[in-house]
C-alpha cells in the first residue's frame, strides 16, 4: 500500500526537559541526511508531560521533521481532575499523536476498555491522532490466541469515533514489552493483518487500507527491517531502543 511508514518512539518515564532538547537536537541531526530509496518515513517522538514545552519549542524553532507526541491523555475535557493533562492542552503543544490503551496504562493504572474508548474520543476531539496500543499478555496467548485479545481491545477503542476518523493501531505483544523477546516478524504480521480484516468489517475497505499498524515490543536495528518488511506491518512503536540516539537512527534508517 501507499501507507507512510511511522517510527515512534516512546520515551516512558526516561528524561527530563534538558535531557529532551539535548537528545532531540542530536537525533535530527543524524536524521538529516536519512533518505529512503522506496519513500519517505515519518518519525516521532513520545517525550513525557513535562518535556512537551521544550521539544516543541525547539521543533518549531529548527524546523525538524520530527512529529511530536504524547504519553497519555485525560478523557474529560476540562475541570476538577487533579494531575491529569487535557487533549486540548496538548493540541497547543502542537502534539499530533497521543497513546492510548498502552499496556503499562491499563495494566499499572487499571484503565479498562471504556478509559480507552474515552480518551481515543478525546484526543481525536481536539484535532489529534490517536495511537492506539493493543496486545496480548502471555496468559491471554495461551488461553485465546495472539489476536482475540487485541482484536476486541481496538473494537471497543475506536467504537465512539465518527466514521472518518483518523487513528493509528500499535500492536504489542505484553509479553514482548522490554523482555529482548521481540515477535516474530510473522507472528506481527498474522495479528496485523487480523487487525486490518477487522478494520474493514467495521469501518470499511478505505479506513481499513489507510490505517497505519505499527508493531512494538522490544524492537532494535537488528529486527525492525523483518517487520517492516510485512505487508500489514506499517511501522515501528519503539520503547527502550528509542532512548538511544544511534540505535534509534539506526532503526529509522532500516532497509526493506
Ligand atoms: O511503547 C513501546 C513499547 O512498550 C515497547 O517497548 O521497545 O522497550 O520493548 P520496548
Amino acid at each position: 500500500g501507499d501507507r507512510t511508514p511511522l517510527i515512534a518512539g516512546n520515551w516512558k518515564m526516561h528524561l527530563d526537559h534538558l535531557q529532551a532538547i539535548a537528545f532531540v537536537q542530536k537525533l535530527s541531526w543524524g536524521l538529516k541526511d536519512v533518505r529512503h530509496d522506496f519513500g519517505e518515513v515519518e518519525v516521532a517522538v513520545f517525550p513525557p508531560f513535562t518535556d512537551l514545552r521544550s521539544v516543541q519549542t525547539l521543533l518549531a524553532a529548527d524546523k525538524l521533521s520530527l512529529t511530536l507526541g504524547a504519553q497519555d491523555v485525560s478523557p474529560h475535557e476540562s475541570g476538577a481532575f487533579t494531575g491529569d493533562v487535557s487533549a486540548a492542552m496538548l493540541g497547543k503543544l502542537d502534539v499530533r499523536y497521543v497513546l492510548v490503551g498502552h499496556s503499562e496504562r491499563r495494566q499499572g493504572h487499571q484503565e479498562g476498555d471504556d478509559t480507552v474508548a474515552a480518551k481515543t474520543l478525546a484526543a481525536h476531539t481536539a484535532g489529534m491522532v490517536p495511537v492506539i496500543c493493543v496486545g496480548e499478555t502471555a496468559e491471554d496467548l495461551e488461553t485465546h490466541g495472539a489476536a482475540a485479545i487485541p482484536l476486541a481491545q481496538l473494537a471497543a477503542a475506536i467504537a465512539p469515533l465518527p466514521a472518518d476518523a483518523e487513528f493509528v493501531v500499535a500492536y504489542e505483544p505484553v509479553w514482548a514489552i522490554g523482555s529482548g523477546q521481540a515477535a516474530t516478524p510473522e507472528q506481527a504480521e498474522d495479528v496485523a493483518r487480523a487487525l486490518r480484516e477487522s478494520l474493514r468489517d467495521l469501518r470499511g475497505d478505505d479506513v481499513a487500507t489507510a490505517t497505519r499498524i505499527l508493531y512494538g515490543g522490544s524492537v532494535a536495528s537488528q529486527n525492525v527491517a523483518g517487520f517492516l518488511r510485512q505487508p500489514n506491518v506499517d511501522g515501528a512503536l519503539v520503547g527502550g531502543a528509542s532512548l538511544k540516539v544511534d540505535e534509534f537512527t539506526r532503526i529509522v534508517q532500516f532497509k526493506k
